[in-house]
């Protein structure tokens, strides 16, 4: 078995959508690949289940954030950030995205035609620029490198740690970030960033600062978890007031205005103004470790799922010339000779097909996994309570009886009127899940979809890439979903 999703996949062909696998005297695996087993687990009878023990070693990287957290802790985290990821809220980063995405196209202009670039890791770097941007209000290019290496290390590393039977807490967190850090030859990890990323806000005062985490550091600021936690509480919470007005006035600048101003915008009532207005009669404020754990929480979960996503969708392109040929006739008839604004996005429906047919070959969370808390029945099957349970959208999406040739790349599955590719036909709410469902779901989706919409617009109205092999790559899947560590692309200047 090279990887856990090779495993997941020779055991669905050979034992079909429901498997249960022993694995110690009092619990059982079970491999679930249907929508109903995903609906019932992640949403129709979701209070029965936890996140995985499998989780534990990501928890130990990136600590108790959104992602991890359970109870009362999550409960409140979510309602405190879930304004900032409205629809409405997330159109206002659209000027961010488009101008990250200048900039990268702007730096590819100098390069020959024909260079070879490793697709993976401009992926990385670009949308971990947007995430920092948007959300943190600081720039994270500088840290780039080291973040993507403390990501790659720290997946593998949790990984290969989700099979040891170790007790998690303290010690094991310890060490399995001391084992990242040298896997990935990163000597401050995600944390350096992370640290540098609160104390710059804190140094700041309040409100949003465009400083990058880099000069933070210089300025002696220190790090995440040793300032005073509550030194800045009554200042942050009027700050994160007038922070979400002036986050929801941004939404309303949209096209056509000047896109540093816009850029701008979109920085203000971010993701750390709210976190560190918590507090006043909602309960105490937040403090500065739980604040790092969602800074480390977003920017891994909101920047390597999305730089996987456009880079699979380069690489399918180019597998399917077909299919690319549509999209650029698509951007060259609705955007001419301008870069898209985020208004464009519902203006894009063959782009956007496009993304949703590769998220759904090659969903970059592949697998979701839960812990049964009491006895359950899955569509027909017991699960005793402890039961390990796994509903990976990678089976899911390729289910014959829920997708006609599943293995097959065809956007016009997602077409209102892709007539005979399975489109326009009700589908099982279920059948696609790249977001995950219930209330656990991914409260970045609608900032995932307007952001892979707009960067791959951006960057194949001006530019097409080559698999420089012939086939589509190998999965390579840890946490998240790769098209192997680098894919390297040829880059040809269009027109
Ligand atoms: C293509 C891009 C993305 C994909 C495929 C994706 C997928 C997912 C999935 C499947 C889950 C649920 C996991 C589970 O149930 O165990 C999830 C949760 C989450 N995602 Fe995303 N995600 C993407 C982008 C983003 C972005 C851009 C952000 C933030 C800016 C983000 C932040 C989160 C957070 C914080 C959670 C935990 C939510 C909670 O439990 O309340 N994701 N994501």
């Amino acid at each position: 078995m090279r990887s856990p999703l090779d495993g997941y996949v020779r055991l669905a062909a050979r034992y079909g959508d429901t498997i249960r696998i022993p694995y110690s005297p009092q619990s059982s695996f079970y491999l679930f690949s249907r929508p109903e087993h995903a609906e019932h687990v992640l949403a129709a009878n979701q209070d029965n289940y936890v996140k995985a023990v499998t989780y534990r070693p990501l928890r130990a990287l990136i600590g108790d954030g959104l992602l991890t957290s359970e109870g009362e802790r999550w409960r409140r985290h979510r309602r405190l950030v879930q304004p900032v990821f409205s629809r409405r809220h997330v159109t206002a980063f659209g000027p961010v995205m488009t101008g990250s995405a200048r900039r990268l196209a702007a730096r590819w202009e100098g390069l020959a035609n024909g260079t070879v670039i490793n697709v993976v890791g401009q992926m990385s770097a670009l949308t971990l620029d947007i995430v920092g941007v948007a959300l943190f209000g600081s720039d994270l290019t500088g840290d780039a490198d080291e973040v993507s290496r403390a990501i790659d290390a720290g997946q593998r590393v949790a990984v290969m740690a989700s099979f040891l039977p170790l007790p998690w807490g303290p010690r094991s967190t310890k060490a399995l970030r001391a084992v990242a850090r040298r896997v990935g030859r990163t000597p401050e990890g995600i944390e350096g960033p992370v640290g540098r990323i609160v104390s710059a806000r804190r140094a700041a005062g309040r409100g949003a600062t465009r400083g990058s985490a880099s000069e933070a550091s210089a300025a002696g600021a220190s790090a995440a978890g040793a300032s005073a936690a509550g030194a800045s509480a009554a200042g942050a919470s009027a700050a994160g007031a007038s922070a979400a007005g002036r986050g929801l006035a941004g939404a309303q600048n949209g096209d056509g205005q000047d896109p540093a101003a816009a850029e701008t915008a979109g920085t203000t009532g971010d993701l750390l103004d709210v976190l560190m207005a918590a507090g006043g009669p909602e309960g105490s404020p937040l403090t500065d470790a739980e604040i790092g754990d969602e800074v480390a929480t977003f920017m891994v979960a909101g920047h390597e799922t999305t730089a996987n996503s456009l880079s699979w969708t380069l690489a399918l392109l180019s597998a399917y010339p077909w299919a690319r040929d549509q999209l650029e006739a698509e951007l060259d008839t609705v955007l001419g000779d301008r870069d898209p604004e985020p208004g464009d996005a519902d203006r894009l429906p063959w782009t956007r097909a496009v993304v949703s047919e590769v998220m759904r070959l090659y969903p970059p969370a592949w697998t979701i996994e839960r812990n049964a808390l009491t006895d359950d029945e899955v569509a027909g099957t017991a699960v005793p309570a402890g039961s390990l349970v796994a509903v990976p959208p990678y089976l899911v999406h390729r289910h014959p009886d829920f997708w006609p040739d599943p293995a097959g790349f065809d956007p016009r599955r997602f077409l209102a009127d892709g007539g005979g590719h399975g489109a326009g036909e009700p589908r099982h709410r279920y059948a696609y899940i790249p977001f995950g469902g219930g209330r656990r779901a991914c409260v970045g989706s609608s900032f995932a979809e307007l952001e892979t919409v707009l960067v791959l617009a951006t960057l194949a109205r001006r530019y097409r890439l080559e698999l420089t092999v012939r086939g589509i790559p190998a999965p390579a899947a840890n946490i998240t979903l790769r098209p192997g560590r680098a894919l390297p692309m040829r880059l040809l200047h269009r027109g």
